[in-house]
């Protein structure tokens, strides 16, 4: 007799931010881009309520660990809002690579989401599954922007911005001429993201003149890194990745490791490097087209002991 498992099934992208990680909690723009990489997650209903979870992503060492509360928060907080009733085995897999900078929390939830609404047949579009995404992202944000739940559900390269006044945000999607690679170095450092957007808020109260003035100067810098987008100009894109890294070290969310891999990755002829996501520990990306010049960097990075992950963006 064969016995036919039912579940639900749902899949979250992973992401890399280009452009604006932390600005974009104040309404400016942020650019993200999915990665090819995607968390998955299946659910089948229990007798018991609550929920069980069996988390076979690939991870940082320490990264499952420090976010043991956040994602329990997470689970719960979608759960509750797309009311389920009924207990849940959840099983989380896929190619993401679960460490802080890559939206593994986002890709999660926007799994989780569309793996319910699978299997209670809810019938919610994707905005609707953006949204309950996003109420799970608040467990490890606090107050998040919407920008990497945004990336895990829609996919794509984006222009986001966070409508300050709750209303609908704005998302555009970007074409590009042709995917670009890049190479992701890993700290292995897992930080929270609510702690840092924390001291962001705490700097910006503190020393309110010094910080507005970084803050309009990304903004003109966002502007341009649009167009240079537009007009696929990688060497200007790179030069403002230098320049954008500049200023989220001003706002102290970069670490002696980030700066590192940005130092390493610029070295080694990278147009142009930054840490992404939220920094202090996680991720650093740099902009390297053509496999030559991509695999040069990620042996620099190696060279120096830290892992290199090498893929592209802006793909279908
Ligand atoms: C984290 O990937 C991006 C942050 O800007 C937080 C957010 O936008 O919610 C640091």
């Amino acid at each position: 007799m064969v016995i036919l498992l039912v579940s639900g099934f749902g899949k979250g992208f992973g992401k890399t931010i280009l452009f604006g990680e932390h600005f974009v909690v104040y309404g400016l723009l942020g650019i993200p881009c999915a990665l090819g990489a995607v968390t998955t997650a299946k659910v089948e209903r229990l007798k018991n309520s609550g929920y069980e979870l069996i988390d076979n992503r690939p991870a940082t060492p320490d990264y499952k660990e420090t976010k043991k509360g956040e994602y329990s928060a997470l689970i719960s907080r979608i759960i509750e809002f797309m009311q389920v009733k009924e207990g849940l085995r959840i099983t989380l897999g896929g190619d993401l690579f679960a460490a802080s900078g890559v939206g593994a929390s986002a890709a999660c939830a926007a799994a989780l989401a569309r793996a319910i609404n699978d299997e209670f047949k809810m019938g919610w579009n994707d905005e609707q599954i953006n949204q309950a995404a996003f109420e799970g992202e608040t467990a490890g944000s606090g107050t998040p922007s919407g920008i990497d739940n945004t990336a895990a559900v829609y996919g794509g390269f984006l222009l986001f911005k966070k409508n300050l006044t709750g209303g609908e945000n704005f998302i555009e999607v970007l074409k590009i001429k042709k995917p670009v690679e890049i190479v992701l170095g890993n700290t292995g450092k897992t930080s929270l993201t609510k702690e840092v957007v924390g001291d962001v808020k705490k700097l910006k109260e503190e020393k309110p003149e010094e910080i507005n003035a970084i803050f309009e100067e990304y903004s003109k810098l966002a502007e341009e890194a649009t167009n240079a987008i537009k007009n696929y100009d990688l060497k200007r894109i790179g030069e403002l990745m230098n320049k954008n890294h500049g200023l989220l070290q001003k706002i102290t969310v970069s670490c002696k490791e980030l700066d590192e891999l940005v130092e390493t990755s610029l070295k080694a002829g990278a147009l142009g490097a930054k840490l992404t996501g939220t920094g202090r520990g996680g991720l650093m990306i740099a902009l390297t087209p053509g496999k030559e010049l991509q695999e040069k960097v990620a042996k620099a990075i190696e060279g120096k002991g830290f892992e290199a992950i090498i893929t592209e963006i802006g793909g279908e």
